[in-house]
């Protein structure tokens, strides 16, 4: 059998520079970050396909900046609504599967309990406004595609939480993070893994079980339980709770945002590690990644 052609856009972004790698197992990936695709510009993206001829497109691209958005709304909902839907468009027009991701923040987190795929979206924000129509673009087009909705992504590069509490914990003595926001870190390399598991299987398989999915790491834990696993057992710094409303932010953020992956690890048979398992990963393999070669 061929190897299928793989599009993936936002080739730079954490969870696309895991993928450029991940996937390159399953196909011939062509990697494309911001630079080889502005995903604003709808031309460029429609041009970009019909030359590439995918057999799959995987869009890791997106306008993350959640705070910025609040004032960038026009290029928020062209990178998150109208670029997901073009390639969707042009995913069914030359027979390919597409590959989207979403976010929590579709939700406006009143729930205490997990949410699954078929509850009510209602977006707190621009960036999950954004992200909310990108989902209903793609399946407004009946295109085969998936949707993986995922939340509080980190990594070893990059803009993340993980990196900003590192950062600061050599700064200060005492670190104010929010406890009343719950919701369940993903290392990007997860997500990665998990998407690979799924191309996995093949793509005539994959386009059969279409839909929207909820992928993320098992547990649940607060951006103080976060930021207290990060920086460990040392007596330094102190991680102390705060309420959200101490620390204001331009985008309001859903209170609760833990979804269940019941249905990702059904359809495809994978499960998802814990997220303070993932973490430790992470980390072992960032210090290694910074140990001299010998
Ligand atoms: N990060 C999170 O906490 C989080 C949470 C839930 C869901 N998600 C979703 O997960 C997916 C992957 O996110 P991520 O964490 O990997 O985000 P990320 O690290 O911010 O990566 C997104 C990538 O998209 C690129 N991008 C932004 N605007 C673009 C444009 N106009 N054209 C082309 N590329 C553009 C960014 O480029 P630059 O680096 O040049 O800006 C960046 O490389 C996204 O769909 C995101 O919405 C993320």
């Amino acid at each position: 059998m061929s190897r299928p052609t793989i599009l993936l856009t936002g080739a730079g972004g954490q969870v696309g520079f895991e993928l450029a790698r991940g996937l390159a197992d399953h196909g011939d990936v062509i990697a494309l970050d911001r630079a080889a695709l502005d995903l604003a510009d709808a031309d460029a993206i429609v041009a970009t396909v019909r030359q590439a001829r995918p057999e799959l497109i995987v869009n890791a691209g997106a306008y993350t900046a959640v705070d910025l958005a609040e004032s960038e709304s026009t290029l928020a909902f062209a990178v998150n609504a109208r670029a997901p839907g073009i390639l969707a468009e042009e995913a069914k027009r030359q027979d390919a599967v597409l590959i989207h991701y979403s976010t929590d923040y579709v939700f406006d987190g009143r729930r205490t309990t997990p949410y699954e795929e078929d509850a009510p979206t209602g977006p707190l924000n621009v960036y999950g406004a954004s992200k909310c129509e990108g989902e209903c673009a793609i399946e407004q087009s009946n295109a085969r595609a998936l949707v993986f909705r995922t939340s509080w992504v980190y990594g070893a590069r990059g803009r993340n939480f993980l990196l900003t509490i590192l950062r600061l914990a050599q700064e200060r003595d005492e670190l104010r993070v929010v406890a009343d926001q719950s919701g369940t870190p993903n290392w990007c390399r997860t997500l990665s893994d998990a998407t690979a598991a799924a191309v996995a299987r093949g793509l005539p398989w994959l386009a059969e079980r279409s839909g929207l999915y909820h992928m993320t790491s098992a547990g649940a834990t607060t951006w103080h339980g976060f930021a207290q696993a990060i920086v460990g057992e040392v007596p330094r710094p102190r991680v102390v709770p705060i309420a959200a409303s101490l620390y204001p932010t331009p985008a309001r953020r859903p209170a609760y945002g833990v979804l269940s992956s019941r249905k990702f690890e059904a359809t495809f048979g994978y499960r998802l590690p814990d997220w303070r398992d993932e973490l430790a990963a992470c980390r072992s393999s960032m210090l290694a990644g910074s140990r001299p070669i010998d």
